[in-house]
């Protein structure tokens, strides 16, 4: 009984200390450095409102933030750790380019408890620069003709999907993610996944199940932000076991393959590299799965994503929707059919990927780590080590400053003549500065070339289960995700 008692004392009496520590020292951080600040953090997460927790999307969160905001920054609080919310594109732009090397990495993580986490995303170290330095050339321009082939290919499947289904109505944003799993499987790791008609297959570990919308997927997400040590500690890995253990069977498996893709065949190079120069292994198979396993959720998520968030725009707005298919006619008249060449004359197409991305971004905000103390001359700011700069992307993208009548999809924002009126580091759906997203080429291969095919043959309708109004996005995920999917008809041309 003693025992009992002194152990509830000890434990109330900690919490007391933390509560005091948190809310009278941590909490005050901005106030004493006299920085603008958003006032009343709560114990104990802070700045962060308990709904995101529970039923607020964190783009809605995030534009709420950014829209409060009446200063080019202003310090907030995450729990104990302290970040500055970024609103002046000059400062963004320095944090993200010039000055990238006082903020390259995004957060910290202890890889040694947690391998599957380290993807090249999370990396900062020696070994990001190594990877990056050996993957990006395979994501160039000039390099990507190879993968048209599978997209032609996967394209063609999907055309199969639609000539079998008695009723062309869809939940587009699921057949979209998986059709591009397919086609990313075959253009990067060279298997033949057939994910579209089988929405069952084991790689829906890589995809669906290893990133759910759940309580669990963003308690993790903030825990990895907020408390790495905690969760280092607690042995709390990101991915489920049953995630982990597929990937590495699969890479495993990759790796053995006699004719592999140039992706799979630099993966074995970093692997032999590693082993070859001090056997210890800086390589191990768990951070080779990590890498896999990013690339195929960039896919699924956020260009999948983009085509399905594309087509509701598109057929939301049937103007520009006769006009996008108006481009794509005169095209196959001239070249008889979409080629990696002729896609160059799409740009009506491309400017209504690049709007739909400004307003749907599948990464909401873009962050950056400070790892030394560094000095903002324009506005005299030291921002301290291990200061996290957060760039609100969904709320830069819908300032009136910058997009006038901001919720309104116009392709023609695009036009060079109207991104010439925006400053730089106002558009940034692919990130900036030297770690922005190496799949942005490949990306928009896939989804300028499908939405071209789908307009070629198809006019895209809403219909009873669709989002009317405004795609409505799931709380409890720090990605994009609509809620109840994002159902649409095809309604097929003469
Ligand atoms: C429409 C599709 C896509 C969008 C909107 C997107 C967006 C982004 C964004 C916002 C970032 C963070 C950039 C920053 O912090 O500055 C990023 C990073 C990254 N993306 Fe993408 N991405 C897409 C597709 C892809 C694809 C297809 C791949 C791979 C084939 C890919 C691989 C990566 C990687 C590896 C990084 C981390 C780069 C680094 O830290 O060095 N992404 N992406």
């Amino acid at each position: 009984m003693i025992f009992l008692i002194v152990f509830v004392s000890f434990i109330g009496l900690s919490w007391l200390v933390h509560y005091l520590y948190v809310t009278l020292v941590a909490f005050k951080y901005w106030k004493r450095r006299r920085v603008p600040h958003f006032k009343n953090p709560r114990y104990p997460l802070g700045n962060i409102s308990f709904r995101v927790l529970t039923s607020m999307p964190v783009t809605s969160f995030l534009e709420e933030l950014y829209s409060t905001m009446d200063g080019p920054y202003m310090g907030l609080m995450l729990h104990t750790r302290r970040a500055l919310l970024l609103k002046d594109p000059e400062l963004i732009n320095r944090i993200l380019v010039t000055d990238f090397h006082y903020f390259n990495s995004r957060i910290e993580v202890d890889l040694s408890a947690d391998p599957f986490f380290g993807s090249f995303f999370i990396l900062h170290d020696e070994r990001w620069k190594y990877f990056r330095q050996k993957l990006s050339p395979i994501f160039a321009p000039n390099r990507l003709r190879g993968v048209m082939n599978s997209i032609e290919t996967k394209y063609e499947n999907l055309e199969q999907y639609f000539e079998a289904s008695s009723d062309l109505s869809f939940d587009f944003y699921s057949l979209m993610k998986r059709y591009v799993v397919d086609t990313m499987s075959a253009s990067l790791l060279g298997i033949d996944v057939d994910f579209l008609n089988n929405p069952h297959d084991d790689i829906r570990l890589m995809t669906e199940e290893a990133i759910p919308v759940c309580t669990r997927t963003v308690f993790t997400f903030f825990f990895a932000l907020l408390a790495p040590n905690l969760k280092h500690k607690l042995r709390y890995n990101f991915f489920t076991r049953n995630v982990e253990e597929f990937s590495v069977q699969l890479v495993d498996s990759l790796l053995k393959m006699k004719n592999s893709t140039n992706f799979i065949q630099k993966l074995s190079e970093i692997r032999k590299e590693s082993l070859r120069e001090d056997g210890d292994n800086n390589f191990p198979l768990e951070l080779l799965a990590a890498q896999v396993f990013i690339v195929l959720l960039a896919g699924y998520e956020a260009t999948g994503g983009t085509i399905a968030y594309c087509m509701w725009h598109l057929a939301k707005n049937p103007d520009i929707q006769i006009k996008a298919q108006a481009e794509v006619d005169a095209v196959i008249r001239k070249h008889g059919k979409i080629t990696h060449e002729s896609m160059s004359e799409l740009t009506y197409i491309k400017n209504c990927i690049n709007e739909t991305l400004r307003l749907n971004p599948t990464l909401t905000f873009l962050i950056r780590l400070c790892n030394k103390d560094y000095h903002c001359e324009k506005y005299d700011l030291m921002i301290e080590k291990n200061t996290f700069a957060v760039i609100p992307l969904t709320g830069i993208h819908t300032d009136e400053k910058y997009y006038p009548k901001p919720h309104e999809f116009d392709p023609n924002r695009f036009l060079p003549e109207e991104r010439a009126k925006r400053p730089s580091g106002t558009y940034m759906p692919f990130g900036n500065g030297q770690r922005f997203c190496f799949g942005k080429q490949m990306a928009k291969l896939i989804d300028i070339y499908t939405v071209g095919r789908l307009l070629q043959n198809y006019t895209i309708k809403l219909n009873d289960k669709s989002h009317q109004e405004k795609i409505e996005m799931e709380p409890m995920t720090p990605l994009l995700s609509p809620v109840g999917g994002c159902h649409l008809s095809l309604v097929k041309r003469c």
